[in-house]
């Protein structure tokens, strides 16, 4: 069983309105999911096969709504439940453009971040493989993260989140994390043209406390350094994308399965991609089909340089 964490979830809603422009007036039917990045993890994580516990924070009518449609897929609900209206992001698919509208969450109070702390600090034992995603409401701090990895310690720990929040987090030693390029160039505070940029910013993140980086390149696959620091190429075929949102997301879940059952770094780099590649295949957000994984399965490169 893997533990994931989504401190700030969503109900992610999609509207596709084919000639959306702004100041005109539509109406549209909306698909709605559990979103935040951790949610993504469990839902492609659960397709896998594997068995999931969530936790975070939900509130209202909203958080009701998401908590209903986690059980459904047989995700054991350990979300901490808050007195504030759980968000919404709104996404509107139009011809070729996208437009999304991201609430911030309105503000967590001390009690409930210390009743998840509290939580957290209960249960962490009883997991191997423990994923951290996305951003956090107002009212946690930013030093979260790093908490959470310090209570983990030896814990396989993947965090996924950027900016500050990583950087931060970093200093707590997780077992991994994943930025793809952008953040990584975010936290380096510079561009990175070729692979060798991005291997050298990759083992500079490395030498700031993380045991493994991914970094996640898109159409171009990953590049992966290990705890001994060594440097893994992985190429992926070309495929017709129809939506990547998510393909990070499932990226970490493939990966978070393979390690729980002590697979290879190569079986796991193989099945992180053949996810992200997957859900990039779906128009929703944080879902595989698992015919289409063992299709690429093979196809995938691991080159060690
Ligand atoms: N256009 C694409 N073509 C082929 N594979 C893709 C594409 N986009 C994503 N993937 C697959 O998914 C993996 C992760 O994608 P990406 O690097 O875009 O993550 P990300 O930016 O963190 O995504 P998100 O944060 O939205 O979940 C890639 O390494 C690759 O295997
Ligand atoms: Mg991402």
């Amino acid at each position: 069983m893997i533990l994931t964490i989504t401190l700030n979830p969503a109900i992610d809603v999609r509207y596709k309105i084919g000639n959306f422009d702004i100041n005109g007036v539509f109406r549209g039917k909306p698909a709605k999911t559990a979103g935040g990045k951790g949610l993504n993890v469990s839902r492609v994580l659960r397709t896998l096969g594997e068995e999931v516990e969530a936790s975070g924070f939900l509130g209202g009518n909203s958080g009701d709504w998401i908590s209903d449609e986690i059980a459904n897929i047989g995700i054991k609900d350990s979300f901490i439940k808050t007195d504030v209206e759980t968000r919404s992001c709104i996404a509107i698919l139009g011809n070729g453009t996208q437009t999304e509208i991201l609430e911030m969450g309105e503000k967590i109070s001390e009690n409930f971040v210390e009743e998840f702390l509290e939580f957290f600090r209960n249960r962490f034992d009883r997991f191997e493989t423990i994923c951290i995603s996305g951003s956090v409401p107002e009212g946690v701090q930013e030093d979260i993260y790093k908490v959470l990895c310090e209570i983990a310690g030896k814990k396989k720990v993947i965090l996924d989140t950027s900016g500050r929040l990583l950087l931060k987090g970093i200093e707590g030693n997780p077992y991994l994390v994943k930025p793809n390029k952008e953040e990584l160039e975010g936290l380096l505070e510079r561009e990175l043209i070729t692979f060798r940029e991005v291997i050298e910013g990759a083992k500079e993140l490395k030498n700031k406390g993380c045991k493994n980086v991914l970094v996640s390149l898109g159409k171009d696959g990953a590049i992966f350094i290990d705890e001994s620091e060594k440097v893994y190429k992985v190429s992926i075929p070309k495929i017709d994308v129809k939506n990547s949102v998510g393909s990070g997301d499932s990226t970490i879940a493939g990966f978070a399965y393979a390690i729980n059952r002590n697979k290879t770094p190569e079986e796991a780099l193989k099945l992180a991609m053949a996810c992200g590649m997957s859900n990039a295949m779906i128009d929703e957000t944080g879902k595989i089909d698992l015919n289409v994984v063992e299709e690429f399965l093979p196809k995938i490169e691991v080159e060690k340089l």
